[in-house]
């Protein structure tokens, strides 16, 4: 058909996007020439994990915010392919909150099976991307990292698959500068026995907060301390835990909080979110949006308001993950191929506008997950990615919620029932906490 569309970024997203054109080659279609640039040496995004922080080994900043031991915080049955099932991959159902590398070897199956990976240029990094009103086409400036080679291309469509978890936010507290210890952001966070036998002091309370403090205790941490700016996790934590009202200055290894009370800590680990960063879209082209689930200006979701030719998957705050990417990679990609039409500017942005109303009304967290969930059955209903029972997803989320609430050091010992093959997973064979081990192998075992 003659088009060219740019990928940038071959994680779980972009990944979407190669396995959604492949799906309709497969089935007999004629698509565009595809062209993914990905700045790391292999697949993956943030599963393809690196020991690396800081700059990589062409002085790029590193991509990678995955720790090691890190395990799926969500149950599996909650993110699973409806084209490519767990049994399908590891010829077995297996249980429900896999470690990293067993997650990153399932998203690899998928597009090695698709047969994809030339479709990628690896240790290329995106510098620019800007777009030329009259000739309708964005011009992509990349650079080819071992050859040191900068060179730039022409292109119908740019889907940005980067990510928005690699840019830390990082606040700033007074005597940060004079903390006789170490202070990183989570970013940087990578092995939990680093802060064995240490008193650490975590800011923030979502997900990286919870689980980087889970990590340190799993792994003999002396005591955990949790600073909070709006309010406390308020989970059933283990004795040496404890949560505290946000930092308000450090002197030495002595960290006062707002309330007055103090605590003498080793580490600092800023659990304070991330930043959507996208350095190399020009101004009109780059997607300002804080982390919520209504993203500012992407109609669909998806579709960039003020260039329709112009895509963003993963955009959103994500209970979702992998097949919302699916989904939205499914529905861009019949936008490409002319299937789907876009709606103009207005009646664009006033899908946004309508999307963050409905999201501002959400009461609970349950709510959040049915909004996601209605999403995700909204894409999938004018595409050909196979239907999957969403309400059933919805489920598995409420109960890791109350899982969670039991015990939070036991939630993921439980399983629930995949929604792609109907199969219940099987408990795993050693609880959590007692995991030290988390390798593919010693997972699979059971
Ligand atoms: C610590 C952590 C743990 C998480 N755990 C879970 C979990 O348990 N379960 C879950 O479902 N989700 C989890 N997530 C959410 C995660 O966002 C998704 O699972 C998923 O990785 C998002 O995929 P993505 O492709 O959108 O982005 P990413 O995985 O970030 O991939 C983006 C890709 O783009 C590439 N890239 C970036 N910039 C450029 C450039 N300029 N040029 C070329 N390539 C570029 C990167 O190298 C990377 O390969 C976690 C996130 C974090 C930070
Ligand atoms: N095992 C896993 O699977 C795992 C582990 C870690 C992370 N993740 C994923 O990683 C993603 C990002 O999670 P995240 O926890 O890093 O980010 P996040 O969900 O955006 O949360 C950011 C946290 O930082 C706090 N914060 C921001 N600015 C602050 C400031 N100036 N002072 C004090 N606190 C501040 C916020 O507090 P307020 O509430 O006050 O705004 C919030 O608690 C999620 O998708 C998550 O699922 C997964």
């Amino acid at each position: 058909m003659g088009k060219r569309v740019a990928v940038i970024g071959a994680g779980p997203s972009g990944l979407a996007q190669l396995r959604a054109f492949q799906s309709a080659q497969q089935k007999g279609e004629e698509i565009p020439e595809i062209v993914c640039f990905e700045k790391q040496s292999n697949w993956g995004g943030l599963w393809n994990y690196t020991w690396r922080t800081g700059l990589d080994e062409y002085g790029e900043p590193v991509h990678g915010s995955m720790y090691r031991y890190l395990w799926s915080n969500g149950p599996k049955e909650g993110l699973e392919f409806a084209d490519y099932s767990f049994e399908e991959h590891f010829g077995k159902q297996i249980a429900s909150y896999p470690p990293r590398a067993v997650l990153f070897d399932y998203i690899e199956g998928r597009v090695l099976k698709a047969n994809v990976r030339d479709w990628i240029r690896f240790n290329t990094t995106v510098r620019q991307v800007s777009y030329d009103e009259s000739s309708k086409q964005f011009t992509v400036t990349v650079k080819d990292l071992p050859n040191d080679n900068t060179y730039s291309e022409q292109f119908d469509n740019v889907v940005v698959a980067s990510g928005h978890f690699s840019t830390p936010n990082v606040p700033e507290f007074d005597g940060l500068d004079k903390f006789n210890g170490r202070v990183l952001h989570a970013h940087d966070f990578r092995d939990a026995v680093e802060f064995k036998d240490k008193n650490i002091l975590i800011i923030g309370t979502s997900y990286s907060a919870e689980d980087i403090g889970s990590q340190c205790w799993k792994y003999g941490c002396k005591s955990v301390t949790v600073s909070h700016r709006t309010a406390p996790m308020g989970y059933n934590w283990p004795d040496n835990w404890q949560e505290v009202p946000l930092l308000k200055s450090v002197d030495g290894n002595t960290c006062t909080f707002i309330d007055g009370t103090e605590k003498e800590i080793d580490a600092i680990i800023l659990c304070t979110g991330y930043k959507h960063h996208f350095p190399f879209m020009d101004a009109e082209l780059n997607l300002v949006t804080a982390n919520r689930l209504a993203s500012a200006d992407l109609y669909k979701g998806l579709v960039f308001v003020a260039n329709p030719q112009l895509f963003y998957l993963g955009m959103q705050d994500q209970w979702y993950t992998f097949n919302m990417f699916d989904a939205q990679a499914w529905y861009a990609r019949d936008i490409i191929m002319d299937k789907i039409s876009v709606p103009d500017a207005t009646a664009r942005a006033a899908d946004v506008d309508k999307r963050v109303a409905e999201e501002d009304a959400i009461e609970d967290d349950y709510g959040c997950i049915r909004y996601q969930g209605d999403y995700v059955r909204e894409l999938i209903a004018e595409t050909d990615y196979p239907s999957f029972d969403i309400d059933g997803a919805n489920e598995a989320f409420f109960q890791w919620k109350k899982h969670k609430k039991e015990n939070i050091m036991t939630f993921r010992n439980n399983s629930y029932k995949s929604v792609i093959t109907g199969t219940m997973a099987p408990a795993h064979h050693t609880p959590w906490k007692d995991a030290l081990d988390d390798s593919k192998e010693s997972y699979l075992k059971n």
